[in-house]
């Protein structure tokens, strides 16, 4: 149990660092909560019309999400320990307390999780995200899709132990997509890039 509370600690503060907000505050790309959705993640800071600043802050919440899966792999070479820092880093980024708790969707950080339990599965997932979203050109879909067959990936890839995080975690992904799910129900949900 104690080891289990130090991952978990250690994942939420990596996750909780909104480098979207980080990253578009350094570059005075403005209040990323007034643009778009205003969420903390890639698709919103796309919005601002810098594609450079929506890359790194793709590539650095899931870079956290993996280095909490990945440190907790080095420091206790325990499956459950890993798995418990990767679930703690993706609520970080959903629930961060700096944020007052009000945070991202968590695709980034759930892919880079993925990626670091195990690379085959997280590389299916992303490919699925691709794949959804360049059909679509709507993010939503592309997170919804791939959250959605991350444990049909499991399955295949014979990784059984983790479909109950992949599960969590997917239900998860759908309550921080409440907002997007109305507005595809609606069709107003916008396209990739779109100012809106
Ligand atoms: O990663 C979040 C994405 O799926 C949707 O973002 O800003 O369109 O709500 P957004």
């Amino acid at each position: 149990p104690t080891l289990a509370i130090l991952w978990a600690v250690i994942g939420y503060l990596l996750g909780s660092i909104p480098f979207g907000i980080l990253i578009t505050r350094m570059m005075n790309l403005g209040d990323l909560r007034q643009i778009g959705s205003g969420n903390i993640g890639a698709t919103n800071v796309l919005r601002t019309g810098n594609k450079g600043a929506a890359a790194a802050t793709l590539l650095l919440d899931g870079v956290k999400g993996a280095v909490a899966v990945l440190l907790a792999q080095a420091m206790s070479g325990d499956g459950g320990a890993m798995q418990i820092a990767g679930l703690a880093a993706f609520i970080g980024h959903c629930y961060p307390v700096w944020l007052k708790f009000q945070g991202g969707k968590g695709v980034a950080t759930f892919l880079g999780v993925i990626l670091a339990l195990s690379w085959p599965v997280g590389l299916l997932c992303c490919a699925t995200w691709l794949f959804a979203a360049l059909v679509s050109r709507i993010s939503s879909v592309g997170a919804l899709t791939a959250a959605m067959a991350s444990t049909v990936w499991m399955f295949f890839m014979a990784r059984t132990d983790l479909i109950i995080v992949g599960t969590i975690l997917t239900l998860l992904i759908y309550w921080r997509h409440r907002a997007n799910l109305a507005r595809l129900k609606a069709g107003t949900e916008p396209k990739i890039g779109a100012k809106k």
